[in-house]
Formats: structure tokens, C-alpha cells, sequence
């Protein structure tokens, strides 16, 4: 047993407010990840849970008892740095190792245990090598097998796979998938990658400037985001989002653009004119022939074939172009004008400080 637990956690250098008052209860085997843009503050609240950086105020606990005086080494976690350096003249079996003989285990107990996680990981064809003959992949995996090896309760791990290629990335995913399954222990991981969070998690820690702004389950954030930020940042291709304005109708309110205007859900007949965002998803977007009670003649700027699906473009006068996603590789032409249709349950409206009405 093993709950974690942030209270009111926070952190600050100099002016700088890294970690603003988290609040935040992990339990036991959860596998949690915390994700958001660079400087968020990931890694120094990974560091505040491991014992690499004191609170500038609040506490961590452990199973209820708090840890914040303890030394890393009797927390009973095991961390995977964002930047992995093993040690370059100590072969893949010693620097598995290390922690180990820290402990001061058997000799014939650290060859068994430096095997069995070896096996775990793959890599018992790299033991003998040394670190520098070992590619970014083999690396990243020798490091989870360091922390894994000295078996402990709860596993923090700061964007371990950021330095892979895509493919590998993806085969290293489903490791630390499979991993979490067959260990049953907590995991902390922290990433900047929306995939990586959606398809690992059980529960997802949106941060944004040393803040929580949405906890829950990647369906959750994918289907039910808090703000204007959470909806771009969890989606791929990303949420199509509109800037313009809600205005009295005949019917209700209306959404207005510079390009377009379509009239609003009646779930949001009584909601205040003013200016906001329009957002919707692009594998919500329907094209052609719709029930859809809002919908656009748009010429198709361009046609991108992924295989699976389709990428259509338009041009909106927004930002970015507005995305629809469809299915396969129907055909339909460039220059094209289709019927672009916006489904009322697929409408997210955000006012002007990027928080959702509903
Ligand atoms: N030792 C330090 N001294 C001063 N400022 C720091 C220190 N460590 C981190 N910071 C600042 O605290 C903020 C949060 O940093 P942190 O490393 O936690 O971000 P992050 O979310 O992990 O970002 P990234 O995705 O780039 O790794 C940043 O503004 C960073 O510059
Ligand atoms: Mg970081």
C-alpha cells in the first residue's frame, strides 16, 4: 500500500513560482502522468516527491506520514531523470547495478536481480557493453532497468522517452504499459506529449504555469476540458478553435466570425453576448450531407490522405486552418465545395479568458 499525497505543495526560486499550491492524492499502483508545456513546473514537483528540492511550503505524504525531512534514499521511490546519464565507464550490468551494491546485496543476488530485470526490459544482449555503444534507445531502456532493479513502491519518471524517434517511442510506451500491469505499482510520469499522456494514463494532471487546471481520465480531458487551453492541448490533429463573438439571433445566439456565422446550441440560448472561441474537433466535423443544425459551404483548400483517414483543409480567416477529419480516403477533390456541418454536441465555447462555458 502506497498513497502519495501533495498538500498544498509549492515551490518557488526567488520570484519565480515553479509549483503553486498543488493539491493532489495518488493512489496505490494508480498510474498517474503529469503533463503540460515547458517550464510548468513537471520536473520540480517530481523532484519535491523524490527529495531532490525542499518545499518552499506545503507537505508531501507518504502512506499518511509526512516525508518532506526524509532523505531520497528512505522514500521508498525509484526515479528515472529526464536526462539519463549513465555511467560511461562502467559496463550495462554494473551500471544496472549500481544501486545494489549501494544497498550492499549480495553479490549473487545482484547477478540474479540485474538478470530478472534485464529479462524485463529486453536488454540482457547489452550487459556486457558499454554505455557509450548503446543507442538512445537502449540507454533509455538500461535506465529504467537501473531504477527498476533496486524494487521500489513508486516509480517517478521525468519524460523518459523524450529523446526516442517516434517508432521507438511508441514501442518504449507500451512497455511502460506493460510494465505497470505486471509490477502493480504506482507510476508518476511526467511528458510535454498529449499522445503519450492520453494512451498511458489512468488519470492525467493538466498543468499550466505551476498549477493543476484539470485532472481526470484522458477521456475526460479529451472529452470534457476545463479551458481554452486544456481543449488545444489534449486532440490530433488539435481542436479546431475560432475566435470571434456570441451575438443575439432570431433564434438564440449565434457565433460569428470574421467568415462565417452559425447559430448556437438552445443549451446556450441565455448565455451573455461577447467575445469568445468556437471550438470543435476535427473527427467531429461532419462534410457532405448533415443533421447537423449548424452548417458551412466551404471550399476545400487541401486534401492530405494519412492512409487510415483523410485530412481536409479550409481557410477560415482564423490562425490555423480549420480541419475536418473523415474517414479513409473518400474522394473528395481540392477546390471542392462541401458542406461543413457542426454537430451541437460536438460545440465547445470558451469566453474571452479561455474558460469554457457550458
Ligand atoms: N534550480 C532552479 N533555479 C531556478 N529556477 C528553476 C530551477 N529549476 C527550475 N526552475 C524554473 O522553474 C520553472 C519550472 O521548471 P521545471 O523544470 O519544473 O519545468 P518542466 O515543466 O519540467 O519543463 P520541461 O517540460 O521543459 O522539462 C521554470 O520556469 C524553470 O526555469
Ligand atoms: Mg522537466
Amino acid at each position: 500500500m502506497s498513497q502519495i499525497e501533495l498538500k498544498n505543495l509549492r515551490k518557488e526560486f526567488g520570484s519565480l513560482v515553479a509549483v503553486n499550491n498543488l493539491n493532489l492524492t495518488i493512489e496505490d499502483g494508480e498510474f498517474i502522468v503529469f503533463v503540460g508545456p515547458s517550464g510548468c513546473g513537471k520536473t520540480t514537483t517530481l523532484r519535491m516527491i523524490a527529495g531532490f528540492e525542499d518545499p518552499t511550503s506545503g507537505d508531501i505524504t507518504i502512506d499518511g506520514k509526512v516525508v518532506n525531512e526524509l532523505e531520497p534514499r528512505d522514500r521508498d521511490l525509484g526515479m528515472v531523470f529526464q536526462s539519463h546519464a549513465l555511467f560511461p565507464h562502467k559496463n550495462v550490468a554494473d551500471n544496472i547495478a549500481f544501486g545494489l551494491r549501494m544497498k550492499k546485496v549480495k553479490q549473487d543476488e545482484q547477478a540474479r536481480k540485474v538478470k530478472e530485470v534485464s529479462e524485463l526490459v529486453r536488454i540482457t544482449h547489452l550487459l556486457g557493453k558499454m554505455p557509450g555503444q548503446c543507442s538512445g534507445g537502449e540507454s533509455q531502456r538500461i535506465a529504467l532497468a537501473r531504477t527498476l532493479v533496486t524494487e521500489p513502491s513508486n516509480f517517478l519518471l521525468d519524460e523518459p522517452l523524450s529523446s526516442l524517434d517516434a517508432k521507438l517511442r511508441r514501442e518504449l510506451r507500451a512497455e511502460c504499459d506493460r510494465l505497470h500491469d505486471e509490477l502493480q505499482k504506482t507510476f508518476i510520469y511526467v511528458t510535454h506529449d498529449q499522445e503519450e499522456a492520453m494512451t498511458l494514463a489512468d488519470r492525467i494532471v493538466v498543468m499550466n504555469q505551476g498549477k493543476i487546471v484539470q485532472m481526470g481520465s484522458p477521456l475526460e480531458i479529451y472529452g470534457d476540458p476545463v479551458s481554452y487551453f486544456v481543449a488545444d492541448f489534449f486532440g490530433n490533429p488539435a481542436m479546431n478553435l475560432v475566435e470571434g463573438e456570441f451575438v443575439s439571433g432570431d433564434s438564440g445566439l449565434q457565433f460569428k466570425s470574421p467568415q462565417f456565422t452559425i447559430p448556437l446550441p438552445s443549451k446556450y440560448s441565455q448565455k451573455q453576448p461577447g467575445k469568445g472561441t468556437l471550438g470543435i474537433r476535427p473527427e467531429n466535423v461532419t462534410i457532405g450531407a448533415t443533421d447537423a443544425a449548424a452548417s458551412i459551404n466551404r471550399e476545400v483548400e487541401l486534401v492530405e490522405p494519412l492512409g487510415k483517414d483523410t485530412l481536409l483543409y479550409f481557410e477560415t480567416g482564423a490562425e490555423r486552418p480549420f480541419v475536418a477529419v473523415i474517414e479513409g480516403t473518400q474522394s473528395v477533390e481540392r477546390h471542392a465545395n462541401v458542406d461543413v456541418g457542426f454537430p451541437d454536441d460536438a460545440i465547445f465555447l470558451f469566453d474571452e479568458t479561455g474558460a469554457r462555458i457550458r
